[in-house]
C-alpha cells in the first residue's frame, strides 16, 4: 500500500532533500511550496508527476493551512507521515542588554512554534487514520534548554523550545491511539537559513534529511512514554 507524507518548506534545503528522500523511500509526497519561484522542487515535481504534488503553503497563515490541507483530503485520506520542516531565523546578534525586535520575534514564533502547531492540527485527522501515525519536527540543538550556551538568537531558540514542548504535548495525545512524535536536530547543514548558502555547515541537505529518514524508518524502536529528541546520528539530546 502507497504511503503518503507531507513536508513543509520544501522549497530548497533540508525540506527539499527530504521530498526527495521520502520519494527514494517510495512514498507519495506532498510539498509544501512557499516560494513559487524556486526552481529544484518544480524540477523535481516533473521528475515524479505520480508521486510528488507541490500545494502552496505558508505556515504562518492559518487561510493558507486550512487551504493547503483541504488540498491534501482531495488527495488522500490518510497520513502516514508529516515532517514539519520549515522555519525561519530571525536576528542572532541582539543580547537582553541590546534593543530588542519584538516584532520580528513573534513573526520567528509564529512561523517556528504556532506553524508546525497550525499545520499538525489542521492535518491530525489524516495522521490518525494512517498506521504509523508520525509527526516529525525538526528542531534544534539551540532549542534545548539543559544544554543552553548561547546569550543571543532569542526568537529562534525561544521557538524550538517551545517546538520542543508542543511535541511532548501533542505526543501525549498520540500516543494512546499508537502514535507518536520525534524530534530531530539535523546538525550543521549547507542551506539557506541565514539568507545565503551557508557554506560552513558540515553537512549536505541530502546527508542530514537521508540520515533522520534512517531513523524515522526505525520509528517503532523510538515509542515510549515521551517524544525522542535526537540528533541526525541518533544520538539523544537534552530536553
Ligand atoms: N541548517 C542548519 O544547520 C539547521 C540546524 C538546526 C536546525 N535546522 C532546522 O532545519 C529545518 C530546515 O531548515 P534549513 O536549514 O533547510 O533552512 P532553509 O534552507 O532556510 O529552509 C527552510 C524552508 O522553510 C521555508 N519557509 C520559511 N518560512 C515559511 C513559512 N512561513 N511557511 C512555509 N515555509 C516557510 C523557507 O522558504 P524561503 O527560504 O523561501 O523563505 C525554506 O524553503 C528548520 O526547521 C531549521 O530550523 C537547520
Amino acid at each position: 500500500m502507497t504511503r503518503f507524507a507531507c513536508v513543509t518548506g520544501a522549497d530548497h534545503g533540508l525540506g527539499l532533500a527530504f521530498a526527495e528522500g521520502l520519494l527514494e523511500r517510495g512514498y507519495s509526497v506532498v510539498a509544501g511550496r512557499y516560494a513559487a519561484g524556486e526552481g529544484a522542487l518544480g524540477r523535481l515535481a516533473e521528475k515524479h508527476p505520480d508521486r510528488l504534488t507541490l500545494v502552496p503553503l505558508d505556515i504562518a497563515s492559518d487561510g493558507s493551512v486550512a487551504a493547503a490541507a483541504a488540498h491534501i483530503r482531495g488527495l488522500t485520506d490518510r497520513l502516514d507521515l508529516l515532517i514539519n520542516n520549515a522555519s525561519i531565523l530571525g536576528d542572532i546578534h541582539a543580547k537582553a542588554t541590546d534593543p530588542l525586535n519584538f516584532e520580528e520575534m513573534q513573526k520567528v514564533y509564529n512561523v517556528n512554534a504556532l506553524g508546525a502547531l497550525r499545520v499538525t492540527n489542521a492535518l491530525v485527522p489524516l495522521v490518525l487514520r494512517s498506521e504509523d501515525k508520525l509527526v516529525v519536527n525538526i528542531s534544534s540543538e539551540a532549542g534545548s534548554i539543559g544544554s543552553c550556551w548561547r546569550d543571543s538568537w532569542f526568537a529562534y531558540c525561544m521557538s524550538k523550545a517551545a517546538l520542543n514542548m508542543q511535541s511532548a504535548l501533542v505526543h501525549n495525545e498520540l500516543k494512546p491511539s499508537g502514535g507518536q512524535v520525534m524530534v530531530f536536530h539535523p546538525g550543521h547543514v549547507r542551506t539557506y537559513m541565514r539568507g545565503t548558502l551557508d557554506e560552513t555547515g558540515s553537512l549536505t541537505p541530502a546527508e542530514s534529511a537521508g540520515s533522520i529518514l534512517g531513523w524515522v524508518a526505525r520509528h517503532k524502536e523510538f515509542m515510549g512514554e515521551k517524544p525522542v529528541f535526537l540528533d541526525y546520528r541518533g544520538e539523544a539530546l537534552d530536553w
